[in-house]
């Protein structure tokens, strides 16, 4: 694995830091950087970017410049990225929603933005909203997959897509409505640690679109590259490629589109946050920071792993385990359990890393507690 890009950046970091914390830090060139290895590793006719995953007017741009899609699943993220894009053609948006209000559908369909439609139920409720429009429909291929239950997306526990055996009753209702299916989508999860899982969902894909769709020239295979942290071994994004090249070989009539978000953004922010006070109770350590899960809820929510390091002391030993948290009043306040962590003491700057995607984000104000701000370099 290569160095991280702000390990040779620490004197800027600190004065970052010492300007505000909490604050998120996102490198640009990182984000580009990934955009680049993406398109060389996975062919595929459309590259989107999932916006929910960093919505930083600057990440966007980024990402738009180097031909990257819009990825959009609500109103809110549309008019985002229509506003930070100002020459975006609606038509280049992909909106994925989940029981979102009729509304916002409609307002899309009349934007003339690409939609999924994820629930075969609203054909007949809203039968005046989708009727003559084209669409993709989103599938759900039976069995999730991701670093945590609460980011698998398929199977009946999951409240996303349509289930394989409601696909050709969809069908003949589309047809009545003039709604032609134009495109099949599913994403299976976040943080999917196998290569084959692309190409896995693009047959799937496939074998509906011939079951029941002879219009769906497009087949979308979602996001869900992982990006392993902790010391994990890198995942084998070229062994993804050759397994979609692969599919493609075969069935070459259709178009291919992938959206990641995890992949693009997270390893392009860290968040820095400061020592505000250490305690000891018992045999445990505590360093509290000035960030919480108000900022970065991933460990709280899932379990998840962030590397932390004190960049005041980058050479420091090892002092021994501490509980790594926030200023928050829950218990699951907390970035990291047992963590192996150096001296540290009030004031000492502190980093987490890999905190590009699903940070800031997924920020609250919980305790009237205002969340890191953000800043792109
Ligand atoms: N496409 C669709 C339809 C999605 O729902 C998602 C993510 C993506 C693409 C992008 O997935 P990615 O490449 O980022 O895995 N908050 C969680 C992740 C939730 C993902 C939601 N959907 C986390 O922090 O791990």
């Amino acid at each position: 694995m290569p160095s991280p890009w702000w390990r040779a950046r620490r004197d800027a970091l600190l004065a970052l830091a010492d300007a505000q914390t909490p604050r998120y830090v996102y490198d640009l060139a990182t984000v580009r950087d990934r955009a680049r290895a993406l398109r060389a590793a996975v062919p595929a006719d459309r590259y989107l970017y999932a916006v929910k995953a960093n919505g930083h007017a600057d990440v966007v741009r980024a990402l738009a410049a180097e031909g990257l899609r819009p990825e959009c699943v609500s109103g809110f993220e549309i008019a985002h990225v229509r506003q930070v894009l100002p020459a975006l053609d609606p038509a280049e948006v992909l909106y994925t929603p989940n029981f979102a209000p009729r509304a916002e559908v409609a307002q899309a369909l009349a934007d003339g933005v690409r939609v999924t439609l994820d629930n075969a139920a609203t054909l007949d409720v809203w039968a005046e909203v989708w009727r003559g429009h084209d669409v993709f429909v989103r599938v759900d291929p039976g069995v999730g997959k991701g670093h945590h239950a609460h980011v698998r997306t398929a199977g009946t526990a999951s409240k996303f897509g349509v289930a394989g055996a409601d696909l050709g009753p969809l069908a003949v209702r589309a047809g009545a409505l003039g709604v032609r299916v134009v495109g099949l989508h599913a994403h299976v999860g976040s943080g999917v640690d196998e290569p084959e899982a692309w190409a896995q969902t693009a047959r799937t894909l496939a074998a509906h679109a011939d079951a029941h769709f002879p219009d769906a020239a497009v087949l979308d295979v979602g996001g869900g590259l992982p990006v392993p942290t902790g010391g994990a071994p890198a995942f084998d994004l070229a062994a993804a490629g050759r397994a979609l090249a692969a599919f493609r070989a075969e069935r070459p009539e259709f178009e291919v589109w992938v959206e990641p978000g995890r992949y693009l953004v997270a390893e392009a922010g860290v968040l820095l946050t400061r020592v505000t006070q250490v305690k000891r109770k018992g045999d445990v350590r505590y360093v509290g920071l000035d960030a919480g899960m108000n900022s970065l809820v991933r460990p709280a929510l899932y379990g998840a792993h962030h590397d932390v390091v004190n960049l005041s002391r980058p050479d420091a030993p090892v002092e021994g385990p501490a509980e790594i948290v926030g200023p928050i009043c829950e218990t699951g306040d907390a970035f990291a359990h047992a963590r192996p962590f150096p001296h540290a003491q009030e004031g000492d700057v502190v980093l987490i890393d890999t905190a590009g995607a699903y940070g800031a984000v997924m920020a609250s104000s919980y305790n009237r507690r205002p969340p890191a701000e953000e800043v792109a370099v």
